[in-house]
């Protein structure tokens, strides 16, 4: 079957389906010249950096100021990124399909700057920090006026999942639900190695979802569609059909 068959055959699925779920990763942000995690390319961040110096709580209990520092270097390339032709269309997307919900495990702004409203983030904010002893959660001042930051005393964190820690309870009940209701679900640009997020995919299969896979090098799940390229590409062809 032909890529414009496919896509027509997906833009279909989405027309029918009374609720709609997308999951979205690293590789959204790609095309934004935000580096992924891991890559066939050897580029991602993974690859270069040690996630276990970086992105645990043992490695900010041994070092904060070098996690705030790689938080910083993360969050300058956002804020010097824009959001690309895919978060626009995602974005878009939900007034089309106003069953939309959107499921990411991106920590970046982009899906919000392109216009998303309902977003769950299930790793966190880079623009966030939170208490290390209490849970209050505060929007970080930019830039930041000292390293590691600190509020009424307390030592700051940044917000964000690391390493060997459990994703907010809640936040991880509203996506397992969105999963299982799901008539369709959309997966774009995640490499589905992280769990519990990559529940998401079998969840949503099990409770008899249609899945759609966006990636340039997908996973290829038995029992999902593959539209195979970027998602700054295959997005935008996908809201044309459905126009
Ligand atoms: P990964 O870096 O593991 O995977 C990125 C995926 O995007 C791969 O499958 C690529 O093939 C695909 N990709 C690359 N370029 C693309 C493009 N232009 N369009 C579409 N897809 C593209 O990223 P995630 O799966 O998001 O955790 O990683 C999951 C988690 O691992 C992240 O949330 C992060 C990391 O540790 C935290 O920040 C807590």
């Amino acid at each position: 079957m032909t890529e414009n068959l496919e896509l027509k055959k997906a833009a279909s699925w989405l027309k029918q389906a009374k609720s709609v779920t997308v999951l979205t990763g690293a590789g959204v942000s790609q095309e934004s010249g935000i580096p992924t995690f891991r890559g066939a390319s050897g580029e991602g961040l993974w690859e270069k950096y040690n996630p276990m110096e970086l992105a645990t709580p043992e490695a900010f209990e041994k070092d904060p100021e070098l996690v705030w520092r790689w938080y910083e270097y993360r969050r300058d390339l956002v804020r010097n990124a824009r959001p690309n032709a895919g978060h626009y269309s995602l974005a878009r997307l939900e007034n089309l399909l106003p069953s939309l919900s959107l499921i990411t495990q991106n920590v970046d702004d982009l899906h919000q700057r392109a216009g998303s409203r309902n977003i769950t983030r299930l790793h966190g904010n880079l623009f966030e920090a939170r208490g290390t002893q209490s849970s209050c959660v505060i929007p970080l001042p930019d830039p930041l006026r000292e390293i590691p930051p600190h509020q009424e005393g307390e030592m700051l964190r940044p917000n964000i999942v690391w390493f060997g820690e459990s994703l907010d309870s809640k936040i991880l009940a509203r996506a397992f639900d969105a999963a299982r209701q799901a008539e369709v679900l959309l997966v774009i640009g995640t490499s589905l190695q992280v769990y519990p997020a990559a529940l998401i995919l079998p969840l949503a299969l099990e409770s008899g979802a249609r899945v759609i896979e966006i990636n340039p090098f997908p996973s290829r799940v038995p029992g999902t569609m593959v539209l195979e390229g970027t998602a700054a590409k295959i997005l935008p062809a996908l809201e044309a059909e459905l126009i």
